[in-house]
């Protein structure tokens, strides 16, 4: 089965009402193209607005983070409950903004993966190292002990969505290179088929993200196991579209 391309827009804590409103009708005026998928995941607070003004079928919107508890006493905390009630059916978890700035352990990032695609919304699950890690040779095992920690929460596979991060390619202007880039995605889709199954291994999306833009993205888009990427700053810009159409 041929992997869908997909592409997410990560706002993080980025954009106004009116800044959003303009990425949206932007969206909302383009020729997409129409075999990629495309997730937009704008702050909490603008998820509802921005899901009304979308008008493209293939956009959907996702949250940044979600918790793994119905409901009750959990203050600032969204559920998934609630973005499915909201029209949300996707998030992001496991952000290596979230991992080190807010301490999120593999542990904690895979409890709230496993209890969103249960309770049925779909995962854009994110991995990477940091720079002192890759520059240790340790790329492959951090990635590992990652996806390792999510095997043991996850039996169903089908609604998640892999995003290899290196930190130090994020918002740094430093992409990493397709070879690096290729290696790891190729390294997790063979982690997938020893640890999971041959199937997973074959449909699971592994999307690449840290400074994608316009400029580097049809190169990338060339190699075997990129199926797609998580955009950051580029995703509030009009080249977002370019991102998006980078097959065409
Ligand atoms: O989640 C997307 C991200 O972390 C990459 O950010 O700004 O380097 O594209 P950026």
């Amino acid at each position: 089965m041929a992997r869908k391309f997909f592409v997410g827009g990560n706002f993080k804590m980025n954009g106004t009402l009116s800044s959003i409103k303009e990425i949206v009708a932007n969206l909302n005026n383009a020729n997409l193209d129409p075999n990629v998928e495309t997730v937009i995941a704008p702050p909490a607070l603008y998820l509802l607005p921005v899901r009304e003004h979308l008008k493209q079928k293939t956009v959907e919107v996702a949250a940044q983070n979600v918790y793994d508890k119905p409901n009750g006493a959990f203050t600032g905390e969204i559920s998934v409950q609630q973005l499915k009630d909201s029209g949300v059916h996707w998030t992001i978890l496991g952000h290596s903004e979230r991992r080190t700035i807010l301490k999120e352990s593999d542990e904690t990032v895979a409890s709230k993966t496993k209890y969103a695609v249960e309770n049925g919304v779909s995962v854009i699950w994110c991995c990477g190292e940091s720079l002192e890690e890759r520059e240790a040779g340790k790329t492959l095992e951090v990635i590992a002990n990652q996806l390792a920690a999510l095997k043991k929460e996850i039996s169903d596979w089908s609604k998640i969505v892999i995003a290899y991060e290196p930190i130090w390619a994020i918002g740094t202007g430093k992409v990493a290179t397709t070879q690096q880039a290729q290696e790891v995605h190729a390294s997790i889709r063979a982690w997938l088929k020893k640890e999971v199954s041959e199937k997973v291994a074959e449909e699971t999306r592994i999307l690449y993200g840290g400074s994608v833009s316009e400029k580097n993205c049809k190169e990338l888009s060339k190699e075997a196991d990129i199926d797609g990427f998580l955009v950051g700053g580029a995703s509030l810009k009009p080249a977002f579209v370019e991102i998006i159409n980078c097959k065409l």
